[in-house]
């Protein structure tokens, strides 16, 4: 976490590899399914309050937000808050919360580039995305392409399983590529509010 941490530092984004263990991955991606079995899934929407409006033109995901007492999700949540805390004491970035959303791409969806940080909300400050897809072949495509605040593109990402990928909500462009099968991932956002 160390390397990521500077990685953030210098280039303000970080990607970590295997951040989750094989077995955490699996109960998240099964918790996943579970929830979308339920009925809990719901499309995404963008912006907020009343703002909010579906439009599957700019991002087509479906999603579920985190709960505490969700057994795999709530150990990501705990995970995150102790991320949170060594992000506060490298960075005195006053962190106070975590929130994060199962996320589910169907083949073809895609989230066009954008930022994280609202518009009427500089809540989010880092943003997180875990990936939770085994086996993840090039050819299936659904990579993120991150970019910087001058626009020049840092790097295409394949959504592979249990990696962590940490950078700045504020100014950096990012977009989702559809892909051929069903993307599963974590998005999530540090936030001082
Ligand atoms: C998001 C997002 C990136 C990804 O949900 O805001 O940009 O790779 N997700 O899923
Ligand atoms: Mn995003």
């Amino acid at each position: 976490m160390e390397a990521a941490i500077d990685a953030l530092a210098s280039a303000h984004y970080a990607v970590i590899p295997n951040f989750l263990s094989a077995n955490m991955q699996q109960a998240l991606h099964n918790e996943l399914l579970q929830q979308q079995e339920k009925g809990f899934f719901h499309e995404a929407g963008i912006g907020r309050g009343i703002q909010q409006a579906r439009n599957v033109d700019i991002r087509g995901d479906s999603i579920c937000w985190l709960e505490t007492d969700f057994a795999a999700g709530g150990q990501y949540l705990q995970v995150m808050d102790a991320l949170r805390q060594q992000l506060n004491q490298a960075f005195f970035l006053g962190l106070q919360s975590f929130e994060g959303h199962y996320a589910h791409y169907q083949a073809g969806s895609y989230y066009q580039r954008h930022v994280d940080r609202h518009r009427d909300n500089d809540a989010r400050v880092v943003s997180a995305v875990c990936y939770l897809n085994q086996d993840w072949p090039v050819e299936a495509g659904g990579e993120l392409k991150l970019w910087n605040a001058h626009g020049e593109l840092l790097v295409t990402l394949p959504p592979q399983g249990g990696t962590l990928v940490i950078f700045m909500s504020a100014d950096m462009p990012h977009e989702v590529l559809a892909a051929n099968r069903s993307r599963y991932s974590i998005a999530g956002w540090f936030r001082r509010d």
